[in-house]
């Protein structure tokens, strides 16, 4: 029997600290309930201290997740550590993952604390969150540049007070994979008591060694890997859990363990993720990349027919690539519909919410033949994303292009419930569009990104749009999908105004950057 390699999803906290990647309680809920289905065993929900908003997701989560335990951040005080214990309460399965630096210059220069004050927080921190959860984890923040005595003598003590999973940290993403498998191998080596606790990795992507660091620990004795969905994360990311686990699994010549993933759910869960938070997932990016299974060269292609394995070293199908299959028409029913969107994940809170996506689908499907789940899973974020209750609403749009001349758009919005018109000139009919909403909302805006994704294939495909707005330092993105890119455009531009105007996640930002 090979070891249980333990998967530890941390998009919902460490993938969403990512600039612009903020998620609704929603969003949340449904990302979560995806990695449940996918079979990861520990979801970090969030960080409930960060802010009201974090902490009700946490709860949230925790109320609806029952096949995995779900994980809430602190750092190591009391208050953190009470909020993480009050927001799991629900739980089936709760685990707290308390945290400190201990690398010299976060130490002096980020915490201004001597390395005892360190190791007597982590201990106290340890012993409050066991009031709660049997299940604690403990991470030495920036591991990858502390100290290999200092982190013994800590890790020690943590497991002493009773944490039982110790994760290894490379905060910055500094180390090589050599050095990073070898400081986990020391670790397991020196303390005494490391046999008491599962060794883990969590490491960041800065110079692209992520997932190899990843795996060196594994190499080393680690048994839990923390990773995120298409390797969202601060700066460049965190691992990417489709790498891990399907490196894992193809490799099982070489690893001892594997994980008891169902890799079928990889695909569905990025797209999940890059439609959520409108993160675009590179062609060439492994596993998940629109080109990962595609072979184009011609001796490829001759070599695949002949053999598969020639050039293909896994199955697109194991990892939930699904031929684009025509699911619904334009003759479909509420029963078709309800039960399509169920397989999907989505489940409708009440009939009114219901009747207002099959609608949605009616007007799709009207005008677009053939509907695929990709079309149905852009339908639902682009309800959810512009729902009448929001600050600003988009009615109609109306644009004039003529080649050679300047484009025109008439908008009618709503504003806090007043209607408004406006009108923009620009060049082309996105920045014309783009001009007349900020001549009503004048955010002030800098408009950072625009991206234009077509969601299935053909003329008549939904664009999908995405737009990263930036304000006083303060990053959103919004995301709006239409059979007429113009319009999606349009959508996108007041998504992303809404969460900019939206308080409860600005202070939450305010909050994650704090720590
Ligand atoms: O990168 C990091 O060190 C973290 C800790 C909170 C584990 O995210
Ligand atoms: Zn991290």
């Amino acid at each position: 029997m090979k070891d249980k390699l333990i998967i530890f999803d941390t998009t919902l906290r460490d993938g969403e600290q990512s600039p612009g990647a903020s998620m609704t309680q929603d969003e949340k809920i449904r990302v979560a309930r995806q990695l449940e289905k996918m079979r990861v065993d520990i979801i970090e929900a969030g960080f409930p201290a960060a802010s009201r908003g974090d902490f009700n997701a946490v709860q949230a989560i925790a109320t609806r997740i029952t096949d995995s335990t779900v994980c809430g951040l602190a750092r190591a005080n009391p208050q953190d550590i009470k909020q993480a214990g009050d927001a799991l309460r629900p739980a089936a399965s709760a685990r707290i993952h308390t945290f400190i630096a201990t690398s010299p210059i976060h130490m002096q220069q980020k915490l201004k604390m001597s390395p005892e004050k360190v190791v007597e927080c982590a201990v106290a921190a340890v012993k409050q969150a066991r009031d709660y959860t049997d299940d604690v984890e403990f991470s030495p923040e920036d591991a990858g540049r502390s100290e290999l005595d200092f982190l013994c003598r800590i890790i020690e003590a943590a497991i002493d007070a009773g944490a039982n999973t110790i994760n290894i940290p490379d905060t910055v993403g500094y180390t090589l994979p050599h050095q990073f498998g070898e400081l986990v191998g020391q670790l397991l080596a020196r303390i005494p008591n490391a046999h008491k606790a599962v060794f883990s990795t969590h490491c960041h992507n800065d110079l692209g060694l992520a997932v190899a660091n990843s795996l060196s620990a594994v190499m080393a004795g680690a048994r839990q890997v923390e990773c995120t969905i298409n390797g969202l994360g601060e700066r460049a990311g965190n691992a990417s859990l489709e790498e891990i686990v399907m490196a894992v699994r193809t490799r099982q010549d070489e690893f001892p363990c594997d994980s008891g993933l169902d890799a079928t759910q990889i695909v569905p869960a990025s797209r999940l993720v890059s439609s959520i938070t409108g993160f675009p997932v590179q062609p060439n990016k492994a596993i998940v990349g629109a080109n990962a299974f595609a072979h184009e060269a011609g001796i490829h292609q001759d070599g695949v027919i002949k053999a598969r394995e020639t050039y293909e070293i896994m199955r697109a199908e194991d990892v939930g690539w699904v031929a684009n299959r025509i699911v619904l028409g334009k003759h479909s029913g509420r029963n078709a519909f309800t039960e399509r969107m169920k397989f999907l994940g989505f489940q409708f809170k009440s009939d009114a919410e219901l009747n207002r996506a099959f609608t949605r689908f009616k007007e799709l499907a009207d005008n677009k033949h053939e509907i695929f789940d990709d079309d149905l899973q852009a339908l639902m974020a682009d309800t959810a994303n512009n729902s009448e209750q929001s600050r600003f609403s988009m009615q109609r749009l109306e644009t004039t292009s003529r080649s050679g001349e300047t484009s025109t758009a008439t908008v009618r919005m709503e504003v806090d419930g007043v209607a408004k018109n406006a009108h923009g000139q620009g060049n082309g009919a996105v920045d014309a569009t783009f001009r007349a909403i900020e001549s009503v909302v004048q955010s002030g805006s800098l408009l950072q990104l625009y991206s234009v994704n077509s969601i299935t294939s053909g003329t008549d495909a939904q664009g999908e749009v995405g737009v990263r707005l930036e304000r006083a330092g303060r990053i959103v993105n919004g995301h709006g999908a239409d059979l007429d890119i113009v319009i999606a455009s349009g959508k996108a531009y007041i998504n992303a105004l809404n969460k900019l105007y939206d308080t409860e996640s600005a202070s939450h930002r305010q909050r994650a950057q704090a720590i």
